[in-house]
């Protein structure tokens, strides 16, 4: 079976899980994990933070950022089509007391104008904008990159206004091979960062929250309240780290499986690929004909494709580290083949 739903489904290697095996354990709500404190230490680094925090999710990590940025009753603007605004069960109102002011964009970059009117101006029966967050790459636009220049045209006009940054870098990791924008680039226009080892890295689990050392402490206050304090969990730092020094580098390779499979679907004209936007590994594929969303994926599946609808019309393919660039071209194949049967029974 040829898996696209998403680079979360990558299953541990033998490696992987014999360096989990041999790591160094403690109890790290006591903050006494060897092995999660190396690796909290080594990320941090990494984007010339302070201090991070292990946490298990990505969602986690988000919302102990801005449980951290922000106090209720606050603002933080967000794209539309933000992780934090649609994937997050309203996370940000529940927990915290504050409400997402979303900005449509084409491909993540919101426009500078249009955050610049969504700033709120301090009057006393407004509330306050806190904070701006950016997504990078940004998910439901197909894995698109934001560029530096745009990143530090948005921290000068936050600064300006005295408002915090936060990156969800989930796949900030992708945006890193793709351009060779150094990490610690990244982390400078940033008061928090999330990022995940559980997507193309190819870890099993785990997340981490990137700030400053004063924030960090407050992070593990909101970390233990969402109830994410995690004991032995140097057992999954160590995939992490095995995922960081091994995989890094081979996101590159999902981005050329993302652009092969994208010539061979664009090839058959029955379907429409932003080339624009296929720039890591994800490639949002757009139905020309009226097919039967519900029946084209079951069918896929029984072809051997498992892959997300994420509309009526549009579905999401993400290729990682557990299938090849042949599986691209064959997912291709399957599409198209299913696509055309479906469209000869029509007529
Ligand atoms: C951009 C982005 N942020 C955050 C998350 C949340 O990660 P998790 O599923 O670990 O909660 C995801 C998950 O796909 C994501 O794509």
């Amino acid at each position: 079976m040829i898996d696209l739903r998403s680079d979360t489904v990558t299953k541990p290697s033998e490696e992987m899980l014999d360096f989990m095996k041999g790591s160094q354990l403690g109890d790290d709500v006591y903050g006494e994990d060897p092995t999660v404190n190396e690796l909290q230490e080594y990320v941090a680094n990494l984007f010339g933070k302070e201090a991070a925090l292990f946490v298990p999710t990505g969602t986690m990590s988000n919302q102990v950022s801005l449980g951290i940025l922000t106090n209720p009753g606050e603002e933080v603007i967000a794209d539309a089509n933000a992780h934090i605004f649609i994937y997050e069960n309203g996370a940000p109102s529940r927990w915290f007391g504050i409400q997402i002011m979303p900005i449509p964009s084409e491909d993540g970059a919101m426009p500078i104008e249009k955050i610049e009117q969504a700033i709120r101006p301090d009057v006393y029966y407004l509330p306050k904008t806190t904070v701006i967050e950016l997504e990078n790459t940004h998910n439901r636009h197909g894995g698109t990159i934001l560029s530096l220049d745009y990143i530090k045209s948005v921290h000068e006009l936050a600064k300006k206004n005295n408002i915090q940054m936060h990156l969800d870098g989930a796949r900030i990791w992708n945006a890193h091979v793709a351009t060779k924008t150094p990490l610690s680039e990244y982390g400078k226009y940033f008061d928090t960062v999330n990022v995940c080892f559980s997507k193309g890295l190819g870890a099993p689990v785990g997340s981490m929250v990137l700030s400053s050392r004063e924030n960090i402490k407050k992070a593990w206050k909101i970390r233990k309240t969402l109830g994410g304090g995690m004991r032995q969990v140097g057992v999954l730092a160590a995939a992490a780290k095995f995922a960081l020094v091994n995989n890094l580098h081979k996101l590159i390779d999902d981005h050329k499986k993302a652009v092969a499979f994208s010539l061979l679907m664009q090839k058959s004209g029955l379907f429409h690929i932003d080339e624009a936007k296929v720039q890591t590994n994800i490639v949002m594929v757009d139905l020309l004909h009226p097919i039967d969303m519900t029946i084209y994926v079951a069918e896929l599946k029984n072809q051997g494709l498992l892959i997300n609808a994420i509309s009526k019309s549009r579905l999401r393919a993400v290729f990682h580290l557990n299938n090849s660039m042949h599986d691209a071209s064959e997912a291709a194949n399957i599409m198209t083949q299913v696509a055309k049967t479906y469209i000869d029974k029509l007529n």
